[in-house]
């Protein structure tokens, strides 16, 4: 790493897990932690002008265009915090042309994390999944529901966790990973994400330490 806090990449399948390792990670390494669909999510809510570029894409499933996110994202690595602390990309390149305009900015990564998991277990965490609005903590309604009611009565399923719309998601991630890939060949690891979260989080971890000696 070249100063400034370590500068990981975590790539994925929607429903992968990259979210619930983010939060482990994050705190592990001190580094911000931005999901682009989480800042999506927030401008569309607060209805700024990204956010409105961005609702219909997000509500069947697409991703947004190129040149919405792009802007956003490269903003938001220049900020203190991130110069200062490092970076957890998530959910960022998601198409060759992201990952050019990073490249481009002369961002470059320490390590990309990839996590593998089949198309048919991503159905099934989608469709459980729910989110606590006051906390942000992910949860599944099979594999890890809360064990407090009052939390369970508060979570929130997001409008574009149907079997449906993760149909659409499925088919824009399979036609753009392999090249997202390959840009990032020399610092890539590619964990299985079908184990327990602390067994993915513990394989993780190793390599992130190892990219980072
Ligand atoms: P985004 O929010 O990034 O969604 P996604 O990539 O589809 O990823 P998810 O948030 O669905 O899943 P995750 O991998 O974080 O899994 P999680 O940890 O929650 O993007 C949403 C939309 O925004 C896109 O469709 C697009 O429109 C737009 N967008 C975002 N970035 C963009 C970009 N760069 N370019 C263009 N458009 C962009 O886990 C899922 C569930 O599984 C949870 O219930 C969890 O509890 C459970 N779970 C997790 N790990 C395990 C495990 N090991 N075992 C069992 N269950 C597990």
């Amino acid at each position: 790493s070249s100063g400034g806090g370590p500068k990981l990449i975590i790539a994925g399948a929607p429903a992968s897990g990259k979210g619930t390792q983010c939060e482990i990670i994050k705190d592990k390494y001190g580094v911000v932690h931005l999901s682009t669909g989480d800042m999506l999510r927030a401008a569309v809510a607060a209805g700024t002008e990204v956010g409105k570029q961005a609702k219909d894409f997000m509500d069947s499933g697409k991703l947004v265009p190129d040149e919405v996110i792009i802007g956003v994202v490269k903003d938001r690595l220049d900020e203190s915090d991130c110069v200062e602390k490092g970076w957890l990309l998530d959910g960022f390149p998601r198409t060759p042309a992201q990952a050019q305009a990073l490249a481009d900015a002369g961002v470059s990564a320490d390590c990309f994390i990839f996590l593998n998991v089949p198309d048919d277990v991503l159905v099934e965490r989608v469709v459980g999944r729910r989110t606590d609005p006051e906390t942000g903590k992910i949860y599944h309604m099979t594999f890890s529901p809360p064990d407090d009611e009052e939390v369970l009565a508060r979570l929130e399923q997001r409008s574009d966790d149907t079997e449906e719309k993760v149909k659409v998601r499925l088919e824009q991630f399979h036609a753009n990973v392999e090249a997202v890939k390959g840009s990032y060949t020399d610092i890539s690891v590619e964990v299985d994400g079908t184990q327990k979260p602390d067994e993915v989080c513990a394989v993780i971890m190793e390599s992130i330490d190892k990219a980072l000696a």
